[in-house]
């Protein structure tokens, strides 16, 4: 028996880091995926199979999933806790899951680029939870959430929860309501990437610095940041392009003022400036992706003025989150 789980990747399009802090933000989830794949062994191991390498460890009650390497101990947390079955996803009372399950075989295949930005690491605990879960029981969406950032905890401790909420649910959302945004006019977004891998909790404990030594103006950006994603909300359902697109610049001005920019970034931005309506980096920053909204006629001229060394494509926005299926063989 296989369970599969997907789950998008997501660009976040205003609030990110002062989300971490309490305010709102926007996300949307994008058309690359990540596919995780969970099958029963007879090895009593959990075997984690990625591009970024293979990870067997022997399967026990309590595993240290600290021990392992960052990018293995979602799995491993997550194979830990079926099997101490917390969330009773299997009867101990009919059926005993070690007689069953001596080992799993978890497999992950990925078009999410990896440390950008994109949510590569959320989609994973997603789709994992979903998978690794599937192999007794549909979980909820509410359920593979919860979990999941739990999972995504055991890589980044302050995660606001906002990569997974979108992940799971997909479409374009307000966090922390989770309220649907309608798409109303046609967003042509491009996601460009600076090539540089980025570390999330880096980038956040510099914020948490900036916030240490100046309270006063942090709260003020936090201010503004909420002020900027309602004038965002109304006019999005205004159909206004223009403004949507100012705001991502004046997004990126706070940003800046945070400090989790730097001079190829500034230079990706402005490289970009005459034909996009607004522009700003996506996600934790100090490299990975800037985002650009981008006239249909000038989306031609964009890799050209980017340069060679750049990756660049343009994001649909995926509807669907995660998606499940379980194939009895
Ligand atoms: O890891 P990234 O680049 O997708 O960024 C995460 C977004 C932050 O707001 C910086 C952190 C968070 O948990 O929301």
């Amino acid at each position: 028996m296989k369970s599969i789980a997907s789950a998008p990747g997501k660009i976040i399009l205003f609030g990110e880091h002062f989300v971490v802090h309490g305010t709102k933000a926007i996300l949307a989830a994008i058309d690359k995926r990540v596919t995780v794949t969970t099958t029963f062994t007879d090895n009593k191991t959990i075997k984690v199979n990625s591009e970024l390498g293979t990870l067997e460890v022997p399967i026990q009650v309590d595993p240290q999933w600290q021990e392992v390497k960052s990018e293995f101990r979602p799995f491993v947390f997550l194979a830990n806790r079926l099997m101490t079955n917390s969330d009773k996803v299997w009867d101990p009372g009919n059926f005993h899951f070690f007689n069953r399950c001596s080992g799993l075989e978890i497999t992950i295949d990925s078009d999410i680029p990896i440390g950008v930005g994109l949510g590569s690491s959320s989609a994973c605990c997603v789709a994992a939870t979903a998978s690794i879960f599937g192999l007794f029981k549909e979980l909820s969406s509410e359920e593979i959430l919860k979990i999941s950032i739990e999972a995504e905890k055991t890589i980044f401790p302050d995660t606001s929860g906002a990569d997974c909420t979108v992940c799971t649910y997909g479409g374009m959302i307000e966090y922390p309501s989770i309220e649907k945004i309608d798409n109303t006019f046609d967003l042509n977004l491009l996601i460009a990437n600076s090539m540089i891998p980025h570390n999330t909790k880096n980038s956040v404990e510099k914020v948490n610095k900036f916030k240490e030594n100046d309270e006063e103006r942090f709260s003020q950006l936090c201010d503004l940041e909420t002020k900027l994603i309602d004038e965002v909300i109304t006019a999005m359902k205004n159909n206004d392009a223009t403004t949507f697109g100012l705001k991502m610049s004046e997004n990126q001005k706070y940003l800046e003022e945070i400090q989790i920019s730097n001079d190829t970034l500034r230079d990706m931005i402005s490289s970009l400036k005459e034909i996009s309506l607004g522009t700003k980096i996506t996600g934790a920053g100090d490299g990975g992706c800037i985002i650009a909204l981008v006239k249909d006629e000038n989306v031609n001229k964009v890799p050209a003025l980017l340069g060679k060394d750049k990756e660049c494509f343009s994001a649909k926005i995926d509807t669907k989150g995660v998606v499940w299926s379980k194939i009895e063989e």
